[in-house]
């Protein structure tokens, strides 16, 4: 068995790989983390399986990480509007105090890589967010958070910690049934920028907690970076360890 903690567990990635956890019990014990004990009821129930803390006290992933041999990172700061919506006005988007991707993407990853590495974690899957490598992307601006930056700083400090590590870098989420559609993988941003055939560059959340949960049991996942978006007329991909052998170490 195979004790797994995922953070971000009541968001709307985490929620799932939480669950396909779950379903799995005869490889993986799955625990929770999260803030708010109700929304992880709203979501699963009841509270049973969850820790509740915050990423940004160490203090609290210190002792939900205790006995893991691995982590799952689903944790990101969230843009919100900044006031009421005004008709026929975009609201200012920004972050809430505490909320800054320097404080949740970075300092926060940063908190939970040392906490694994504290309690002897073996492998860390952590889901990141392509256009990483485009300084001035738009998601940067939003709130002036520079979130795409603080990410990838948070990756580069995860690859050299020392653990096992798997870094999934999805193209725009989307809220769709898994298990579909031929997932791809890439590097360096040019499934983004140059994706194949034209195909929008996005991906389930449903086929992104299959990828991490994928990660746990491949080998030859381990110690790899990539893009991944998913090509809906393609074959459906069932060989997740070829997929994950046309990937690649480091960022
Ligand atoms: N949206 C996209 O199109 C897109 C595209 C590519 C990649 N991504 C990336 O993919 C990942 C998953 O995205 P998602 O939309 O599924 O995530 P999400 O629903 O926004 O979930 C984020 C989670 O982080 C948790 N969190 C934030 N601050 C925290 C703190 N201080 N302590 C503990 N937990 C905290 C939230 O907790 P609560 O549940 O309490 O709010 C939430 O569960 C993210 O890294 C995202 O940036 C997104």
């Amino acid at each position: 068995m195979k004790k797994v903690l995922v953070t971000g567990a009541t968001g709307r990635t985490g929620s799932i790989v939480l669950q396909k956890l779950r379903d799995r019990n005869d490889v993986f014990e799955a625990m929770g983390f999260a803030r708010s004990p109700e929304k992880a009821k709203e979501r699963f129930g009841a509270t049973d399986g969850f820790v509740f803390g915050d990423i940004r006290d160490r203090v609290s992933l210190n002792s939900a990480l205790q006995g893991c041999q691995a982590l799952v990172i689903l944790t990101s700061a969230v843009p919100q509007p900044l006031s009421p919506p005004q008709p026929g006005q975009r609201p200012d988007m920004g972050f809430a105090p505490g909320g800054t991707p320097e404080e949740v993407d970075y300092r926060g990853q940063l908190n939970q890589i040392d906490a694994a590495k504290e309690a002897g974690v073996e492998q860390i899957v952590l889901v990141g967010s392509m256009g990483g490598t485009d300084e001035n992307h738009f998601l940067n601006s939003i709130g002036n958070g520079k979130i795409l930056i603080w990410k990838r700083k948070a990756e580069a400090y995860l690859i050299e910690s020392g653990i096992d590590y798997t870094i999934i870098r999805a193209g725009g989420l989307l809220d769709e049934p898994g298990e579909q559609r031929e997932l791809l993988v890439g590097q360096d941003d040019t499934l983004l920028t140059n994706p194949p055939n034209g195909i929008k560059p996005s991906i389930p959340r449903a086929d992104v907690a299959e990828l991490v949960v994928r990660a746990l049991l491949e080998p030859n996942a381990r110690n790899k970076a990539f893009d991944t978006i998913s090509n809906p007329e393609g074959e459906v991909t069932r060989d997740f360890a070829a997929l994950f052998s046309q990937t690649t170490p480091g960022l």
